[in-house]
């Protein structure tokens, strides 16, 4: 008998059927994936076995009995629990008083002491490393992500649900992750895996299930499957990562930074003394361990962020000191990592998301706004960048995970931009998304446009880069070229390792 069992899962939002009768079969000590397309309805599933959603129709079994899951906190006294996409900390409280928080909505009131202990027990057998007395704001995305699953654990949940939770992972994170997952099934529980990497999910799943536009694909078995066969069914056509970089020769200096000082969100300088430059029709790809100084180096060029010292010249001007607006309107375009927070207004629409850059420029109408015109724009941007969404007029907030960096994409590829900032451009798109991405920064490239792309995948670095800096400690450690050969050099310099052989 499977743990768990979903039969006819059907949900429907305003103007989409985002679950079409679904049927999912978990077992205990399995890892099972769900993978599929941006906005197929993984999130969508998950949150109604969590109790988030109301399912319009169909039933749920756990160990072989209905259940009719009412809220999260009725989710978690049946033993499933789901790290969800965004976390649910509270900032202020440390992460034994997270735990103690939630057992309290469960309604067991322990001693601070005890919890600590257990937590700490847990911790180690899980290999999952937190300071138990840390608070969450001062936490990396890794610890806050490894707190929600201890916190799950401490439940004693049997069921859990990832919801991508490798996009936020360094690396070194990922291994520890999985480690942690490999224990879980060990000791008999259930984990639903979601993640748009397919060579993860053929490491960690035992088996995966593939959902296109709300229905299930198939469930196959990892033996029996491929990554390629996996993008394949997901998308429904063959996917190929092979791209012509067009080496062609860079030109002028368009970027240039100049012992660059910058301060991070604790007022420490997390950037120190960086130097740079990038060239028309170059992609830079800087390469690091997240938390180099590569969030605070983007916002810096962008001008979110004040420099301390140092120097920004952009196209040949001293653009220091100034504004937003005079950077976008010099031709600086920016994805940025926080796309909830900082890239997207999310209770706009999709449409006014889309044009809200263009709003002023006089390209949608000189005196007033052309409605006309704005709404073809529109229509041409969700066309070309395939992004899912029910009606240009939907809340942004409604959007899947990478529906809504789709628009952001959209948004900034769409104008002709000098310079583009991308952080993690590719963060929780589909393989199909990810292709189309990757080919849209080499068609700037090629359109004379200087890409400065920061990404702790090498493999995203290595597919588009012309050359790669390595950032440590806020500084630039060194250069190599994106070849196999140089993959153990640059692994080296993201760990500190600074005095490693210079390869020919
Ligand atoms: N609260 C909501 N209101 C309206 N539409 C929604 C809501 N939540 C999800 N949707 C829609 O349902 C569909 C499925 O979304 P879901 O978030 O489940 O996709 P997903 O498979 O998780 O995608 P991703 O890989 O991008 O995270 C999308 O079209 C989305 O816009
Ligand atoms: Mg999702």
């Amino acid at each position: 008998m499977a743990l768990l069992e979903l039969k006819g899962i059907t949900k429907r939002f305003p103007g989409v059927l985002a679950n079409d009768h679904i049927g999912l079969s978990v077992e205990a000590g399995e890892v099972h994936a769900l993978l599929g397309e941006n906005g197929a309805g993984k999130t969508t599933l998950m949150k109604i076995l969590f109790g988030i959603y109301k399912m319009d129709s169909g039933e749920i079994l756990l160990k072989g009995r209905p259940v009719s899951i009412r809220s999260p906190r009725h989710a978690l006294e049946l033993g499933i629990g789901m790290v969800q996409q965004h976390f649910t900390l509270v900032p202020s409280f440390s992460a034994v008083e997270n735990v103690m928080l939630g057992l309290k909505d469960l309604g067991v009131v322990p001693k601070i002491q005890e919890v600590r202990k257990k937590l700490l027990r847990l911790s180690k057998m899980y290999g999952l490393e937190i300071d138990p007395d840390e608070k969450v704001w001062k936490m990396t995305v890794g610890e806050k992500q490894r707190l929600e699953i201890l916190k799950l654990l401490y439940s004693g949940a049997e069921v859990l649900i990832l919801d991508e939770p490798t996009a936020v992972l360094t690396p070194q994170e990922t291994r520890a992750l999985f480690e942690a997952i490999r224990q879980m099934k060990e000791r008999g529980a259930a984990v639903i895996f979601i993640s748009h990497k397919l060579n993860e999910v053929m490491e960690i799943a035992d088996r995966v299930t593939v959902l296109r536009r709300g229905k299930v694909v198939g469930t196959v078995k990892k033996e029996e499957t491929s990554t390629r066969l996996l993008a394949t069914m997901m998308v429904g056509r063959e996917v190929v990562f092979q791209f012509d970089k067009m080496n062609g020769d860079a030109g002028e200096v368009i970027l240039k930074v100049e012992g660059l000082k910058v301060r991070g969100d604790k007022g420490y300088l997390t950037v120190k003394s960086l130097d740079l430059e990038v060239r028309e029709g170059e992609i830079l790809g800087v390469a690091g361990v997240a938390g180099n100084g590569q969030k605070e180096l983007a916002e810096a060029i962008y001008g979110l962020r004040d420099v301390d010292e140092g120097r920004i010249i952009f196209d040949g001007h001293d653009i220091t000191k100034w504004s937003i607006p005079r950077r976008i309107k010099a031709g600086i375009a920016y994805i940025p990592q926080d796309r909830k927070e900082v890239a997207v207004a999310p209770n706009l629409s999709v449409g006014e998301n889309l044009v809200m850059k263009d709003c002023c420029n006089g390209e949608l109408g000189k005196m007033a706004l052309d409605r006309r015109k704005i709404r073809m724009t529109v229509k041409k941007m969700i066309e070309d960048f395939s992004i899912k969404a029910s009606s240009p007029d939907l809340r942004s907030r409604y959007l899947s995970g990478g529906n809504l960096q789709k628009v952001i994409l959209a948004r900034e590829l769409s104008r002709t931009p000098k310079l583009v900032i991308a952080e993690h451009p590719t963060r929780g798109l589909d393989v199909g998304a990810m292709e189309y991405v990757y080919s849209k920064l080499l068609e700037q490239k090629a359109q004379g446009a200087a890409v400065l792309l920061l990404a702790g995948d090498l493999d995203e670095i290595f597919t588009v880069s012309d050359r790669v800096a390595v950032i440590y400690d806020g500084r630039i450690v060194g250069y190599a070229e994106p070849k196999e050969s140089e993959l153990e050099r640059i692994g080296l310099l993201m760990a500190g390792v600074t005095d490693v052989q210079e390869s020919a």
